[in-house]
C-alpha cells in the first residue's frame, strides 16, 4: 500500500482522464508499447510480441492503462508503458502491426550490433581506451557544483515548464540566452537553434560544435527541458528540479567546459527537448528527421534525473533497455578512469526517456540515472520536484563529468 502511494502521482493522469471521460468522453483506446511480463500478469493478450526484448504491442482502453500503470508501479516503475504516438486510436490493426514489426526490426538491429560488441569487444569506436587520458582528466575536473546549483534553480523558478504553456516556451527563450551568457567566451565556434515541432507548441534547443576533420560524425548529449504536474487536484506547478532541471544543467556546464578547449574531429550536438513529459515528442521528430536525413550519430548519451541519490551519493544506475551495448562499455570505462562511481544496471521497463527515441531510430545509446528505478525520487511530477536536504549536487556533478569524458572520447 505504501508504495502505491508512493507512487500516486505517476498514476494520476490515467484516473483524471478516467474522471473527464464520465463527463466528456474525451478519452479512447489507443495503441501502446509495454512489456509482455505486465501483459501475461494482467491476463491481456498482447497484438504483437518482439520475444528478445520482450516488447510487446497491445490496444488499451483507458481503465486498462490505469490497471497496467498500476502494475507497473508493483515492479517500481512509473508509467510502464507508452503511448505510441505516431499511431492515432484511430489507426487499423494492420497498420499497427506494420508499425511494430518495423520497431521491432530495428530493436533486432540493435540486438546484433550488442552482440557483435560482445563477441568482438570493438566495433571501431575506441569505449575503451587503455590509460587515462590528462586532457579529459583535466576536463572533468572542471565540473562546478555552484554552476549546476544556479542553473537547476534558474530554471526551477518558472512556474511550470509543461510543454503545452506559455511558460514553456519563456523558459526555453530565457534558457537560449543562458546558454549564449555562459559561452560568451568560447575558443571554439557554436551555434544554437531553436527547433519548433509538429507534435508539440515547444520548442527544442540545439547547440552544436562543429568538427574539424570528421563534421558528418556526431555525438549527442541530450535531456529534457520541459517538466509536468500531474495531480489533478490542487497545484499546477511544475518546479521539476530533478526530473529535468537536473539533466539540462548538467549539459549546459559540460557545453561551457567543452568551449574552453580545442574544437572536436566530430560534431558535437548538445539537444535540450521538448514535450518529453508529453511522450518523447521533441526527441521522437528529431531522432527520425537524423535518421531519415542519413545522419551518422554515433552516440547518444541521456540525461534525465541526475540530482537524487537514492541509493547513495557515488553510486548510479545504468538503463539496459532501450541502450546500447558498447555505450554501457564506455560508461564502465570512462568511471574506470574519470569517475570511480559504483554502477548498477537497472532498467526502465518501457521507453522512459528520450533515449529510447533514438534506440526506436537505429543509433547507440547510453542513460546513467541518479539510483536504480527502485530507488528514485519519489516526488518528480508534482510541486515537491523542488531542491530539499536529499538534493546532492556532488551526486549530481558526476553526469556532467560522464557527459565531458563522454563527448570527447567520442568526437576525436
Ligand atoms: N524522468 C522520467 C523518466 C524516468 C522515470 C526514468 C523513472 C527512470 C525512472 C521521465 O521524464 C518520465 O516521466 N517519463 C514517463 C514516460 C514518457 C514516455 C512520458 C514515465 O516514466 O512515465
Ligand atoms: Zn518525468
Amino acid at each position: 500500500m505504501a508504495k502505491k502511494y508512493s507512487y500516486l502521482i505517476c498514476l494520476i493522469p490515467v484516473v483524471s482522464v478516467l474522471l473527464l471521460n464520465n463527463h466528456t468522453a474525451v478519452a479512447s483506446d489507443r495503441y501502446v508499447m509495454t512489456d509482455r511480463q505486465l501483459l501475461q500478469e494482467l491476463k491481456l493478450e498482447p497484438m504483437l510480441i518482439h520475444e528478445p526484448t520482450g516488447a510487446a504491442l497491445i490496444k488499451l482502453s483507458p481503465n486498462q492503462r490505469e490497471t497496467l500503470a498500476l502494475q507497473a508501479h508493483e515492479h517500481n516503475r512509473c508509467a510502464g508503458h507508452e503511448l505510441i504516438g505516431d499511431l492515432p486510436a484511430s489507426a487499423n490493426v494492420e497498420q499497427a502491426r506494420d508499425y511494430a514489426q518495423k520497431t521491432f526490426q530495428t530493436f533486432d538491429q540493435q540486438l546484433k550490433r550488442d552482440h557483435a560488441v560482445r563477441t568482438k569487444a570493438s566495433i571501431g569506436i575506441p569505449t575503451t581506451p587503455g590509460a587515462v587520458d590528462p586532457v579529459i582528466e583535466s576536463a572533468v575536473a572542471e565540473v562546478s557544483e555552484q554552476n549546476l546549483r544556479d542553473t537547476v534553480a534558474f530554471l526551477s523558478t518558472f512556474q511550470t515548464r509543461n510543454h503545452k504553456s506559455a511558460d514553456a516556451g519563456r523558459a526555453i527563450n530565457a534558457f537560449k540566452q543562458r546558454i549564449q551568457d555562459t559561452l560568451k567566451d568560447a575558443k571554439i565556434p557554436y551555434s544554437i537553434d531553436l527547433i519548433s515541432h509538429r507534435s508539440t507548441p515547444m520548442n527544442s534547443l540545439r547547440l552544436s560544435f562543429k568538427g574539424t576533420t570528421k563534421p558528418n560524425d556526431i555525438v549527442v548529449a541530450g535531456g529534457h527541458i520541459d517538466s509536468i504536474n500531474n495531480s489533478f487536484f490542487g497545484s499546477k506547478s511544475a518546479p521539476g528540479s530533478d526530473d529535468n532541471a537536473s539533466g539540462s544543467a548538467n549539459l549546459l556546464e559540460a557545453a561551457r567546459i567543452l568551449a574552453q578547449g580545442s574544437q572536436p574531429a566530430r560534431t558535437i550536438e548538445f539537444y535540450w527537448y521538448a514535450g518529453e513529459e508529453g511522450g518523447l515528442l521533441g526527441s521522437a521528430e528529431i531522432a527520425a528527421s537524423a535518421k531519415s536525413a542519413g545522419r551518422n550519430v554515433v552516440g547518444v548519451l541521456q540525461l534525465d534525473m541526475t540530482l537524487f541519490p537514492g541509493d547513495g551519493e557515488f553510486t548510479l544506475g545504468s538503463m539496459t533497455d532501450f541502450t546500447s551495448q558498447e555505450m554501457r562499455d564506455l560508461l564502465v570505462s570512462i568511471n574506470r578512469d574519470y569517475i570511480h562511481a559504483t554502477i548498477i544496471e537497472d532498467k526502465c521497463g518501457y521507453g522512459c526517456s528520450d533515449h529510447a527515441s533514438w534506440y526506436k531510430n537505429g543509433f547507440p545509446t547510453l542513460m546513467p540515472f541518479e539510483a536504480t528505478a527502485g530507488k528514485m525520487n519519489r516526488n518528480i511530477h508534482s510541486d515537491r520536484d523542488t531542491v530539499n536536504s536529499s538534493s546532492s549536487y556532488r551526486h549530481s556533478a558526476m553526469f556532467s563529468k560522464i557527459a565531458v569524458a563522454f563527448l570527447l572520447s567520442l568526437s576525436r
